[in-house]
């Protein structure tokens, strides 16, 4: 694999600011940048804006994540406004019965957690919550309780990639292959993964795969991308859109209602899916993605990080072992002497961008950091520790 070289010229981030907080929000590359501008102008006449936009864009867009994520069925992807939505499809088209669990990840991220409390609250079924229980090798003990937490009674393991506060990973084939088992669907939210860490749905085969495009997919706010598998091939989704309806392209026809929805997850994309100012930036970013490619990503951010997360081990601090994190997302546990009002203030005062949750510091780093933003993030780590 050939190594990818620091992209920070692709961004337009400044010099003073360290910005190791992509989990919070992506940059937007320049390219991305400019497709958007070239977008709203295109408004000024709206001639412009001919019909076939409404789905060339679109088209495009699923393409593109189509192939991020290793599959070769781009009309299995929809266009949605956010992971909530992409969970409430979910949830309305899974049935869950009293008696019945859902399996979720601890302190999960809302938007995977919320669509299942209602649907369980009404079903008379259970959230099944599970926790990493340790400190100590709290990574590998995770992915076994949750693999123990999926029984016969789970009709949905509802769970992230690598999870947002800390960047554990979770062996999402292992649990794939658990569901198959035992009949449950898989809904994965790798927002705070794809784009960064390669995904393989063929291998991991969820039956929802949804990724919101503004962090690691560096894209706009209000659109996520969402993969759905053969179960949801005769679904229902949320809102009754009319382009999602067989001959949608041609607008003389519009008034043949036609009830029968197009093939595949086009019938799951919102209303007005085809956002012309947005799609065409997301789409820039998602080809850039896929020339430095996620595996290189990773490489790149596990060659930037090494050194310091060694130097800060022997200073006490900890973080997961390597095999269950990201290395674009990971949290660094503080040791006691670390007092975290100071710590939190001379980040601030020497512009890094990271987050602190709870005692952990949430590092995010991506291919436009260097070795000056890691130097000034070392300073800091050392002197609050010392
Ligand atoms: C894991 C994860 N999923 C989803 C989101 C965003 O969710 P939504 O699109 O529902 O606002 C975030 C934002 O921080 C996140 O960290």
């Amino acid at each position: 694999m050939r190594p990818l070289e620091n992209q920070r010229d692709a961004f337009q981030l400044r010099r003073e600011d360290h910005y190791l907080n992509c989990a919070y929000m992506g940059p937007l590359p320049r390219v991305a940048e400019e497709a958007g501008i070239e977008a709203i102008r295109k408004k000024r006449i709206p001639t412009r804006i001919v019909p076939p936009d409404s789905f060339w864009n679109t088209d495009r867009l699923r393409a593109l994540f189509a192939r991020l994520v290793g599959s070769d069925e781009p009309g299995r992807v929809a266009i949605q406004p956010g992971v909530s939505y992409a969970v409430a499809t979910a949830a309305k088209n899974l049935p869950v019965s009293a008696g019945q669990n859902v399996v979720i990840t601890h302190e999960q991220f809302p938007g995977n957690v919320y669509g299942w409390r209602r649907l369980c609250g009404e079903a008379g079924a259970e959230v099944r919550t599970v926790d990493a229980g340790a400190s100590e090798h709290r990574g590998a003990i995770w992915n076994e309780r949750l693999l123990e937490a999926i029984d016969k009674d789970t009709a949905v393991v509802a769970v992230p990639n690598v999870h947002w506060t800390d960047g554990t990973w979770f062996d999402l084939e292992a649990i794939g292959t658990r569901c198959r088992d035992v009949g449950a669907a898989l809904v994965v939210d790798a927002t705070q993964s794809v784009g960064a860490l390669p995904f393989d749905v063929e291998r991991v085969r969820p039956d929802v795969l949804v990724c919101a495009a503004y962090k690691w997919l560096l894209g706009p706010y209000s659109l996520c991308l969402t993969y759905f598998g053969p179960r949801f091939d005769d679904g229902v989704p949320l809102e009754e859109t009319w382009i999602a309806r067989e001959d949608s392209r041609d607008f003389q026809r519009l008034v043949d209602y036609r009830d029968e929805y197009l093939e595949g997850a086009v019938r799951y994309d919102v209303a007005e899916r085809s956002n012309f100012f947005l799609a065409p930036i997301a789409a820039a970013s998602l080809e850039l993605l896929l020339e430095w490619r996620p595996e290189r990503i990773q490489a790149y951010c596990a060659e930037l990080t090494r050194e310091l997360l060694a130097e800060l081990r022997g200073l006490g601090y900890s973080v997961e072992e390597e095999a269950y994190r990201g290395n674009h997302l990971f949290g660094v546990r503080m040791p006691p002497s670390v007092d975290l009002d100071a710590l939190k203030a001379e980040l601030g005062r020497r512009n890094v961008s990271a987050s602190l949750r709870g005692t952990a510091l949430r590092l995010a780093p991506n291919v436009y950091n260097d070795e000056v933003d890691i130097g000034v993030l070392r300073d800091v780590l050392v002197g609050a520790a010392s």
